[in-house]
Parts: C-alpha cells; sequence; structure tokens
C-alpha cells in the first residue's frame, strides 16, 4: 500500500487486509480531474489568503496542472494500491513537485475535497446527459419524420385499440426525455452549491475565502453549514433519481422495439450492425443491444435504492459508508451514457416495414371507437353507442369478417342511426385524421409536433 495522508498517530501498520477492504481507488478513479481542478482552486485560495506562500500557491497549481494534462490525455493510470484517488494524487504531486506538496491540504478535509469531486462530477455529468438526452431525441424525431405518415395500431394492454401515427408513438418518448432533461436541469440547481471549505465537519481556524473559490470553479452558491455540506448526499439521490426514471424510459422503449423487431410484430426492422447473433441457431438476428439496455435499468434503479438505505441510517455527519456512492453514482452515469448514445445511433439505422404497419391494420375493429364517436355525432348517447358498437364487433367475430363486411344493412339492425357514412369511418387512416384535440395522433398536428421537435432539435 502506498503511503497514507493519516498516519501520525498510529504504532502499527493497517492490516493489508483491512488496507485492501477500505481503498475505493475502483470506485473513485472517475473523481480524477475534478479532484484536481478542485484542488488548483484551492491551492490558489490558500496563495491569495496568504495561508502559504504566493511562490508555494504558483507551485502547486503548476503541479497540479501537470497532472490535470495527463490524467486529460489518458496517463494517468489509478494505482490499485493507493487508498482513494485523493491519496494518489496527493502522491503524485509531491513525487513531481516535492515538499512543497504537502501545503495542499491545508485548511482541507478529504470530507468536503471528496464532497466537492462529487458535485464537480455530477454537474460535469448532468451537462454530457443532458447532450446524450437530445441525441437521443433527434434520432426519434429523425425516425418519425422519415415515417411521418405511416399508420399503426395503437395498443393499450397490449391489445389493438385504435390506430395511431408512428410518428406519434415515437413522439411520446421524445416527451418523455425532455421531461429527463428537465429533471437534469432541476437536480443541477441543487448539485451547484461548493462544500469545500466545511472542513471535517466544523469549518476551519484558517483565514479561507470560500466565495473565492466557489468563483473560480463557477458555484453561484456556498453551503450554508458545514456539518450538512459534509454529510449531505441529496444532490446524488436526486442525480441517480432522474437516471433510474432515463432508464425506465430507456427500457421501456427497448421493450416496445424488441417487440416490433419480433416475427409476430415484425415491423420494425434493425440494422445487421445493431443486432446480434447466436452461436447455435444459424437464422437467428437477436435485439441484444436493446435487451442490456432494458435490463441495465434494473442497475441503475437498484443504484438508486441502494444509495437511499445507505443514507438512511447514517448519523452526522461524515461516515465512511459514503465512500460507496460513488459506486452508485458513476455507474448510473457511466451507463446511462452509454445507453442513450448506442440507442440513439440503433434508433437512427432503424427501418420500418409500412407494408406490415398495413397487414395488422386490416383489422377494422381498430375503428370501433371511431364507430361509436360516429354515432354520438348522430345524438346516441355514448353508453348506448358503446353498447351497440359492442354488439357489431362480436357480430363481425362471429363470422370472422372485419366490420366493414358487415355492410350497412346488417349495421342498420343494430341502429338505425346508422348511415352511408358509417362504413367510411372503418378506416385507419380516416380515424386518425378525424382525432381533433389537442395532442391527439391528428396527422395535421403530429406534423406540426415533428416540426417543433426538429426546430428545437436544431444543432445551435
Ligand atoms: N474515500 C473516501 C470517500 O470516498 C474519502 C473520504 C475519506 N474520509 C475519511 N474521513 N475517511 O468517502
Amino acid at each position: 500500500m502506498t503511503r497514507k495522508l493519516w498516519g501520525g498517530r498510529f504504532k502499527k501498520a493497517t492490516d493489508p487486509l483491512v488496507e485492501r477492504y477500505t481503498s475505493s481507488i475502483t470506485v473513485d478513479a472517475c473523481l480524477a480531474r475534478y479532484d484536481v481542478q478542485g484542488s488548483i482552486a484551492h491551492a490558489t485560495m490558500l496563495g491569495r489568503c496568504r495561508i502559504i506562500s504566493r511562490a508555494d500557491s504558483r507551485k502547486l497549481v503548476r503541479g497540479l496542472t501537470r497532472i490535470l494534462r495527463s490524467i486529460q490525455q489518458g496517463r494517468f493510470a489509478p494505482n490499485p494500491r493507493a487508498e482513494d484517488i485523493h491519496t494518489q494524487i496527493q502522491q503524485t504531486l509531491e513525487r513531481r513537485i516535492g515538499p512543497v506538496a504537502k501545503k495542499l491540504h491545508t485548511a482541507r478535509s478529504r470530507n468536503d475535497q471528496v464532497a466537492l469531486d462529487l458535485r464537480l462530477y455530477c454537474r460535469d455529468a448532468a451537462a454530457y446527459l443532458t447532450d446524450d438526452l437530445r441525441g437521443a431525441q433527434r434520432a426519434l424525431v429523425h425516425l418519425a419524420s422519415r415515417y411521418a405518415r405511416a399508420v399503426m395500431p395503437g395498443y393499450t394492454h397490449l391489445q389493438h385499440a385504435q390506430p395511431v401515427l408512428l410518428a406519434h408513438h415515437l413522439l411520446a418518448y421524445v416527451e418523455m426525455f425532455e421531461r429527463d432533461i428537465e429533471r437534469l436541469r432541476d437536480a443541477h440547481i441543487r448539485i451547484d452549491v461548493l462544500p469545500l471549505g466545511s472542513g471535517a465537519l466544523a469549518g476551519t481556524s484558517l483565514p479561507i475565502d470560500r466565495a473565492f473559490v466557489a468563483k473560480l470553479l463557477k458555484f453561484p452558491r456556498v453551503s450554508r453549514n458545514s456539518m450538512d455540506a459534509v454529510s449531505d448526499r441529496d444532490f446524488a439521490l436526486e442525480l441517480c433519481s432522474a437516471l433510474a426514471i432515463v432508464g425506465m424510459h430507456l427500457s421501456r422503449l427497448a421493450e416496445d422495439f424488441i417487440l416490433w423487431n419480433s416475427v409476430e410484430f415484425g415491423i420494425l426492422e434493425l440494422d445487421d450492425a445493431f443486432a446480434t447473433g447466436s452461436s447455435l441457431m444459424p437464422q437467428k438476428k437477436n435485439p441484444d443491444v436493446l435487451e442490456l439496455i432494458r435490463g441495465q435499468a434494473g442497475l441503475v434503479i437498484g443504484h438508486l435504492t441502494a444509495l437511499l438505505t445507505m443514507m438512511k441510517g447514517l448519523p452526522l455527519s461524515y461516515n465512511r459508508d459514503l465512500q460507496w456512492d460513488k459506486r452508485c453514482v458513476c455507474e448510473s452515469i457511466e451507463m446511462t451514457h452509454d445507453a442513450l448514445i448506442v440507442l440513439a445511433r440503433l434508433v437512427q439505422r432503424s427501418t420500418i416495414r409500412t407494408s406490415q404497419l398495413t397487414a395488422l391494420l386490416h383489422d377494422d375493429a381498430l375503428c370501433a371507437t371511431d364507430l361509436a364517436e360516429y354515432l354520438v355525432e348522430r345524438g346516441v348517447p355514448f353508453a348506448q353507442a358503446h353498447t351497440i358498437v359492442g354488439q357489431v364487433v362480436v357480430a363481425a367475430e362471429r363470422q370472422g369478417i372485419p366490420l366493414k363486411q358487415l355492410g350497412l344493412a346488417q349495421l342498420k339492425r343494430f341502429s338505425t342511426a346508422f348511415d352511408r357514412r358509417a362504413l367510411a369511418v372503418l378506416d385507419p387512416r380516416a380515424s386518425v385524421a378525424r382525432k381533433r384535440s389537442v395532442g391527439s395522433t391528428n396527422p395535421t398536428m403530429v406534423a406540426q409536433a415533428l416540426v417543433n421537435w426538429q426546430k428545437k432539435l436544431k444543432r445551435g
């Protein structure tokens, strides 16, 4: 194990088993660049406030900047023998600039340091995950606009319900992702608070300038209570919660596409480059990517539950339990990022089998509600219209024919309100065209929604 930040009072070396167990380098390596950014701001402040000399401050900043560069260039490998990423960076700095490095940790604890790192990391993630969500929206809008006029059966209970535009179905996910973006924006507000300067829990007797650090790190606010600041993970919970909802949305989209891709639905064709085969069955083309996305939601939701459970019994203030938070947060962020990127590409490359959509629409019972609404327009109370059309549906089912083939004469036996125009209602295209409520699948409205999204998502 590498040297520790805290050895002074100990007469015995730590048991190697304990060293291995307490090390967090595998979960906090993702914080490396943020740790250095935070340290650069801290070192700058220490010099400005004359807590250390200006010259020492400059040496620290120069050394840290070099480390930051090597992190950014992928040349900084986590050392599995270090206690955590903060220790490794401190030791690297000591190796590079000598004993002056020991001044960096003045007026700072790893407790406020790790809280800062995690906030910087979360803040960054909220920004790039927003871009990722925009990318997924763009891909969906693109697919929707390629098949802007395609009509398909809409489902409730996974049963044929009413005809809808395929674009309307796809845009439903664009709406979900928009809410996800709003949630990230909201989470960002509470992430964006500087905890550094809280010390271990009580603050510091040294004359630090927290507002200055906040300005350097672009935090609009400074935490108001040091005990809260070192033990608060609400911001991480909010982000994990937003990501759990993203995961749930992604999983539903994946499930829809998996269904659509099945022989039974047959309406979606995956690009070969986005499908996988079977080692045994030569004919198989499997939607593994979508299944992994669907399964991944379980992990992201699990991380939210894990973090909540971890927090609920903690006394104030910092407790080492909190070390596990990185596992929940970093994994959720990384998985969501990967899933959104691969999903956007998959959607972009998918094709819709419009001939199969037409075939599925032969079931004109999809238009039963239109027939009931047609009766309402002719003065029949809706509940009665519902019953009448229900009987019409059963009659067609019994004869094994579509509703249309019953003909007007048979329809009239169920209600005298049926007239010549009744049969024209039993057409999926007419069905969507007749919708007029705001937010409905009416083609003009959906076309307008598509235009609105295209405008909004145009790369700035
Ligand atoms: N690796 C630790 C964590 O993630 C850093 C903070 C350690 N602080 C302490 N008091 N032991 O929480």
